[in-house]
């Protein structure tokens, strides 16, 4: 028997693999209307959320529903989780009945433990860790736009300690681009590894960069520290400035939902608005080549064409 796929890291993919996905992803959106029934035929996938959701949410329960599938979406809070319930039993009740989990909550260890005991696939939906989903759409959008993305300059301004900008950091070494992080010393990157360098500087980050990425300065389960984020990060907004001193055919994302005026200047959102929609637009096609992958199928639908 096969070993399970889990997406709960970047990591958990290969460069190699990435790349398949991206195929894929790029055959279902050109194929958009044409359903693709073969890949998730029969089988129900539980979507448990402990955090809002608008992009992931609906991306994920209309990419399962297109691939031939059932998505069940499960607000936490309604489940005897909320009460106190082991993960360990929840999990093994979720692996008898359904046949994948899509999970967004706090901890990353929660959803590990989703991964050991459950005896199903489950995907990382974003944790207070990372944000993989994401950060694997958002490589597939700029190389659909750009070309690879391997020696490319990529500036992250924000808070370099938050999901997306793990994501960020950690898919640095398996594509090889550099993340150069913008951010106050106390939100510089935890992850070190020779493709990540942080600076206070936004200038010094954006030189030269050939995509600017911004996200939220105060993410979800962190609203008690908003006030205190709102004057630590109010120096940290991507705008014009930062598009100046960047590479000319700079290419400016958010992984959205975006605070106009805070993360990003309005003026600056508005004039890449139809990118940044692309971006969210291709979580869709992007999660369906990885639906396709994590339960073993996507080889065998490129073998086969
Ligand atoms: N970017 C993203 O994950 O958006 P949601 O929080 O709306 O899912
Ligand atoms: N860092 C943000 C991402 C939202 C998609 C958060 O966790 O709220």
């Amino acid at each position: 028997m096969k070993p399970l796929r889990h997406f709960l890291s970047i990591k958990d993919i290969s460069e190699k693999e990435a790349r398949l996905i991206f195929k894929k992803a790029s055959e279902f959106k050109e194929n958009r209307g044409k359903k693709n029934l073969f890949f998730l035929s029969s089988q129900t996938w539980a979507l448990i959320f402990r955090k809002p959701s608008t992009r992931t949410r609906l991306s994920f329960e209309v990419a399962v529903r297109e691939l031939g599938g059932e998505a069940l979406f499960l607000n936490s809070q309604d489940l005897q989780l909320s009460r106190g319930e082991p993960i360990e039993d929840t999990a093994q009740v979720f692996g008898r009945m359904v046949h994948g989990i899509i999970m967004r909550t706090f901890s990353q260890k929660e959803l590990e433990l989703f991964a050991i005991y459950g005896n199903i696939p489950v995907i990382n939906a974003l944790t207070d860790e990372e944000h993989p989903c994401q950060v694997l759409s958002d490589i597939f959008s700029y190389e659909e736009k750009r070309g690879s993305i391997e020696g490319k300059k990529i500036a992250f301004v924000g808070d370099g300690c938050c999901n997306v900008a793990r994501s960020w950091a950690l898919a640095a070494e398996i594509f090889r681009f550099h993340l150069s992080i913008a951010a106050p010393p106390l939100y510089f990157s935890p992850i070190d590894n020779p493709f990540v360098t942080n600076t206070t500087s936004i200038e010094e980050a954006c030189q030269d960069a050939s995509l600017l990425y911004t996200d939220v300065w105060t993410s979800m389960g962190k609203e008690e520290e908003m006030q205190k984020r709102q004057i630590e990060f109010s120096g940290y907004q991507l705008n014009e400035q930062a598009v100046k001193v960047a590479s000319k055919d700079v290419l400016v994302f958010h992984c959205l939902p975006a605070y106009r005026n805070k993360e990003i200047s309005a003026e600056l959102f508005k004039e890449r608005a139809e990118d940044i929609y692309t971006q969210a637009e291709n979580r869709l096609h992007v999660q369906k080549a990885l639906l396709a992958w994590v339960v073993g199928k996507l080889d065998a639908s490129l073998i086969s064409e």
